[in-house]
Order: C-alpha cells, then structure tokens, then sequence
C-alpha cells in the first residue's frame, strides 16, 4: 500500500479492462486519479466505487484522440489535483480480425485514431506537467506489437508505433527526469480475447490461449501490477523499456499452453472488484457487432 502516495495520475481507457483494473489498483495505492473515458463508458461508476473505498478519483471523459480533449483532461487533473505525476497511455481500441488483402479500412482508421493519435496527444499535452513532476508515462504495448499474429497484423501495428515512440521519448526527456516506458502485455481476460464478446474467432481464441505457455490469459490486475511498478518510484532506474506481462507467449513456439494441467492454470483470486460487463470499447460496444473476417 502507498506504492504512489502524494502522486497525481491520469488513466486512459480507465472505465474498463485493464484500465478499470489501473484506476482501482493506482488509487488502492494512494495515487488521487483522474480516470478517462468516451462519454458512454462507464468511469462514473469506477470513481464511485474508488471513492467508496477511502480513495480519490474523478472521472473526465472525452475523445483523448483529439487535441483539444486531450488537453483539457491534462488541464482538469491539474485543477482538480494540483499537479500531474503519472500518464497511463491505457486507451485502446481492436475493431476487427482478418487476412490484409480483407481488413477493412475503417477499421484500420479507427485503430490510427484511438491506439495512435490518443497515445500522440496525451503524451504531448501531459509533457510540460510531467516535466514538472520528474513524472513518467506508462504505455499500452502489446506481443503484437512485438512478432506477428496472423489476421491481426493492423492492430500489431499500431502498438509497434506505441513501442517506438515510448523508447524515443525515453531517450529524448530523460533529461528533464521524465521515464517512459511500455507494458505489453500478452492476452488479457477482457471482452477482447473473447469470441462472445470480441473479434477473435473461436479458432484464435483456442490459439491464442494455447500458445501461451501458461495455458491461461492473465488478468487485468495482474496487468495492473506491472503498470504500478513502472509507474511507482521503485522503478527509477528503468526508462525506455518494453516489459511484457505475458505468460510467455512472445518466447514461444507451438501450443505448449495445451499441456499445461489444470491445476496450474487457476488464476490469481486478486484484491480488486472488477466490472467484467463493462470492458469493450464504447462505440463498438453499442453496435454489438463484432468483424471476424476470416
Ligand atoms: N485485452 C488484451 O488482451 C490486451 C493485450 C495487449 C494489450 N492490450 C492493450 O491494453 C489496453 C486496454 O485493453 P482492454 O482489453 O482493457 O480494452 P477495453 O476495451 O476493455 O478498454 C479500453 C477503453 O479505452 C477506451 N477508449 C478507446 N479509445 C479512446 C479514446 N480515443 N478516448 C477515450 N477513451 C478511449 C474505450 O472506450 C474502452 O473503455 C489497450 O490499449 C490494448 O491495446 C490489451
């Protein structure tokens, strides 16, 4: 506990998923958060439920991809708080799955705007604050930024931009104290990594868990764990890395996950209340329309 006390830190995307997991696990350790959302998701209810617990939290909400929204959500953790010490880069968006010559091109575009332009924005609006703090952004990487996963190949893109542009970033404020760094997780439990509720087809899904050699997604708040340590004091020495949360899925070859037994596959029982029903992002989740296109 106190791993952030005195700290100051905005999370993007923090109605839901992993995000939701970050709010509740930053405020738990004493961080006054400002959680941020599209109007339609749910970070009222995760202020409440922090506040509810003894922490500090508002909510802003607003489209982070546009300049102007990105700024005021920088401006409005400043009035409310004081100043900024942390940037979560936890917005994201995965429309669709599907060979190139079929990916379709709004897709693409929607991923350029939410997991590319938000992360731009965010980080150019927050650097004079942070610069302020000796702060640090923390990123949303991912393995598929990392190697290639067939019928994903846009969405790997976007987050090898996330990755580039964190480690320059790293380089180039180190000397104003700023870090910068990525947490690239591997599949989470979030409506993504879900046929029901996400584009993976249930052939994906089955690899994607089978050729994660822990034989498991992990959890939000086992993603939220490794964004705490980047983003706390204890990780002073580190800046410019792309730490992978990821049951080992970017070291493998094969379905070893298939031969894990059972009993090594339980997840953590974890600390944190978590709103499974509100992961998704909002726009798609109204559509109740996900794209798998084979
Ligand atoms: N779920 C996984 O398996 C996984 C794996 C690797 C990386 N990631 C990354 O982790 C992050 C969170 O993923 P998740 O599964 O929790 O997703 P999620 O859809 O549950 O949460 C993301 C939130 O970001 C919000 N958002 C997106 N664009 C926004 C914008 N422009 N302005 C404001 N809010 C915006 C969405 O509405 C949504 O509430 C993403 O960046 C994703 O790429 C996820």
């Amino acid at each position: 506990m106190n791993r952030l006390a005195g700290k100051v830190a905005i999370v993007t995307g923090g109605g839901a998923g992993i995000g939701e997991a970050i709010s509740k696990k930053f405020a738990r350790e004493g961080a006054a958060v400002v959680v941020c959302g599209f109007p339609e998701d749910p970070v009222e209810a995760v202020v409440e439920e922090i506040q509810k617990a003894g922490g500090r939290a508002v909510a802003y909400t607003g489209d982070i991809s546009v300049q102007e929204q990105a700024e005021a959500c920088v401006k409005a953790a400043v009035k409310e708080f004081g100043q900024l010490d942390i940037l979560i880069n936890n917005a994201g968006v995965f429309p669709a799955t599907g060979t190139i010559d079929k990916y379709p091109v709004e897709a693409f575009q929607y991923m350029i705007k939410n997991n590319i332009y938000s992360c731009f924005m965010m980080t150019r609006a927050a650097m004079p604050e942070l610069q302020k703090t000796r702060g640090n952004v923390v990123s949303a990487g991912s393995e598929a930024g990392w190697m290639g996963i067939p019928e994903n190949t846009p969405y790997g893109g976007t987050k090898g931009f996330v990755h580039a542009f964190m480690k320059g970033v790293a380089v180039e404020q180190a000397k104003e104290g700023v870090r910068a760094n990525c947490v690239c997780p591997g599949p989470v439990d979030t409506a993504w990594t879900h046929k029901e509720t996400g584009p993976m087809s249930a052939k994906m899904e089955k690899q994607t868990v089978e050729g994660t050699p822990m034989g498991r997604r992990g959890t939000p708040e086992e993603i939220a764990n490794v964004y705490l340590f980047l983003a706390s004091d204890e990780a002073s020495y580190v800046t410019g890395a792309l730490f992978f949360a990821d049951g080992g899925v970017t070291n493998s070859k094969g379905p070893h996950g298939a031969e894990v037994p059972s009993k090594l596959k339980q997840e953590p029982e974890g600390e944190l209340d978590l709103k499974h029903e509100h992961d998704g992002h909002a726009e798609i989740r109204k559509q109740d329309q996900w794209q798998h296109l084979g």
